[in-house]
Order: structure tokens, then sequence, then C-alpha cells
């Protein structure tokens, strides 16, 4: 376990390695995709990533009485309890990840004028969250920047193949067995949701799920996590390197990004 003096307890599930800067070519993890039931409700816990600190919350009920920076609070005071609850896991799961990763995080974690969450500098962060589950990923600032996204498996909803698949990838699609082809639906459509993520914040516009695509059909076995080629990225992003990695869980699957333009400087 890993904390601060100030800070909330955090759960540490394995060896992770959190002040680690992330790096290209970074191996997958396995099992990095808790079942919610197994997590204590509102209590960050940490497993290891690559990327940095990966930090889970369960969201379970209303959110803890001073679970929030007053800012924060007051920024959600008109939110209806559901985003209240995801608001709040976010902001825990983020936090205890900036904390993992040495960073004090005692301010409020606002949202910049494109909707993500304004960290400190120095360090580079991303967080996702369903109805029962918050995650955050925090890592020092090496030059890249970090996505994540988590969604359920239930219900499958198929007809969302219609705007998140390309035509190359309808075909990959078409071609698996029925059985397979909703989680790889829902990977695609999770790591194009992490991918925006790392590239917002330099294209600052909508980028369509038309606008980038996967190859492969992404399936991970169970509780496994692979690395996931891109194969094409938004046109006015041309000097870009992304890598992407997702997972599957009992319930859910996990899709993590990290890039920036090839220019920049990564150590
Ligand atoms: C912004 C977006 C990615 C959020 O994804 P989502 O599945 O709806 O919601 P998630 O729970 O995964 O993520 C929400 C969090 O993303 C973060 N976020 C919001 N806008 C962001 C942005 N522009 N850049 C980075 N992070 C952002 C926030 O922290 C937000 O949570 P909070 O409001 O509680 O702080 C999605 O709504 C969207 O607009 N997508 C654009 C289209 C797209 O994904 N294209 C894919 C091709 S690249």
């Amino acid at each position: 376990m890993r904390h601060c003096g100030s800070c909330p307890e955090i759960e540490s599930r394995n060896g992770a390695d959190p002040r680690r800067a992330p790096a290209y070519d970074a191996p997958p993890v396995s099992a990095p995709v808790p079942d919610p039931s197994d997590l204590r409700p509102w209590t960050p816990t940490e497993t290891a990533h690559p990327d940095g600190a990966l930090v889970w919350v369960r969201l379970d009920g209303p959110p803890p009485d001073g679970a929030l920076h007053p800012d924060e609070a007051a920024h959600a005071a008109t939110y209806h309890p559901k985003r209240l609850a995801t608001w709040t896991g976010g902001r825990l799961a983020l936090r205890a990840a900036l904390r993992a990763c040495g960073v004090a995080a005692d301010g409020p974690i606002l949202p910049d004028d494109r909707g993500a969450p304004r960290v400190p500098s120095g360090v580079v962060a991303s967080l996702s969250h369903t109805g029962d589950l918050a995650v955050a990923i925090a890592a020092p600032d090496a030059g890249l920047r970090l996505g994540v996204d988590i969604e359920r498996l239930a219900p499958p909803r198929l007809k969302v193949a219609e705007f998140v698949l390309t035509d190359a990838e309808k075909a990959v699609f078409d071609a698996l067995p029925e059985v397979d082809r909703w989680p790889a639906l829902l990977l695609r459509f999770s790591v194009k949701e992490a991918l925006y993520k790392v590239l917002d914040p330099f294209l600052r516009r909508w980028i369509g799920f038309e606008e980038v695509e996967i190859p492969a059909p992404v399936l991970p076995p169970d509780a496994g996590s692979v690395p996931v080629t891109v194969a094409r990225l938004p046109a006015d992003a041309p000097g870009f390197r992304v890598e992407a990695t997702c997972a599957r869980g009992p319930l859910h699957v996990l899709s993590t990004a990290r890039g920036a333009p090839v220019s920049r400087a990564v150590r």
C-alpha cells in the first residue's frame, strides 16, 4: 500500500510501479479488470498497469460525505444523483492515481474547456466510468498523453456497429462467429474512446469513429490484456504515434491508449 499521510487509503492489488512514465512498446499485463463486487465501495483500489497507476473505484449508492473537494462539490451541485456518483467516483480514482504517482493532488480537479480533467503539471491522466465502476490512470509526464475507457459488457447493443465501424472493420466483424461479435464490437468502441482522450487534447475537435481504424478482431481472452494496433488515425494527425491495449473482465472491458505527436520528446 502506498499513500501520503493526508490521503485516503489506497488498496494495492499487485506490484504496479506508478512512478514509471508510460513508454511505447510497454508489455500488456494480465487480469486488470476487476469484478466490482470484489472491491470495497468508494475505496480506491490500484492494480498494475504498464502505463502508470490504474485505480478503480466501485460506485455503490450515494457517494460518502466529503469525498469531493469543496470546489468539485460546487461544480457538481446541480448534477443528477447518478451523474454525481460517476463524477465523484472519477475524482476519487483520479486523486488516488495522482497520489500514487507522488503528486499531492489536494486541489480541485475540474474540467478543462474540452471536458478533460485538469491535472497538475508534471503528470498525465485520464478517467472513465460506468454506472458501477470508475477508473483512472495517471503517470509522470514524459511526453505521452494517456487515455482510458471502460464499458459494461451487458446488454449487447449490436446496432452501434453502424456508427462505430469503418467498412474494413465491418468486414472483419461480419466474419466473426456470432458469439464473438458483441465483445469484439464493444472493445473496438472502447479502444476508440480511449484514443479520443489521447488525441482530443492535441486536435481539439470532435473525432468521428470512422476516422480511426483498428485492423484485427480485437478479442483478448477473459481477464487478459492484449496490445491493439491502430491502422488509421485522423487525417490531421499524420505525425502521431499511438498505442492501445484492451482487456476483458467478467462484466466490463477496459481500454487504454498512449501517444503523442512524434515530434514530442519521449524519454
Ligand atoms: C468524451 C468521450 C470520449 C467520453 O467517453 P464516454 O464513454 O462518454 O465517457 P467516459 O466515462 O469513458 O469518460 C468520461 C470522462 O472523459 C473525460 N473527458 C471528457 N472530455 C474529454 C476530452 N475532450 N479529452 C479527454 N478526456 C475527456 C472526463 O474526465 C469525463 O469524466 P468526468 O466528466 O466525470 O470528468 C465521448 O463522450 C466522446 O465525446 N467521444 C467522441 C467521439 C469518439 O470517441 N471518437 C472516437 C474516435 S477517436
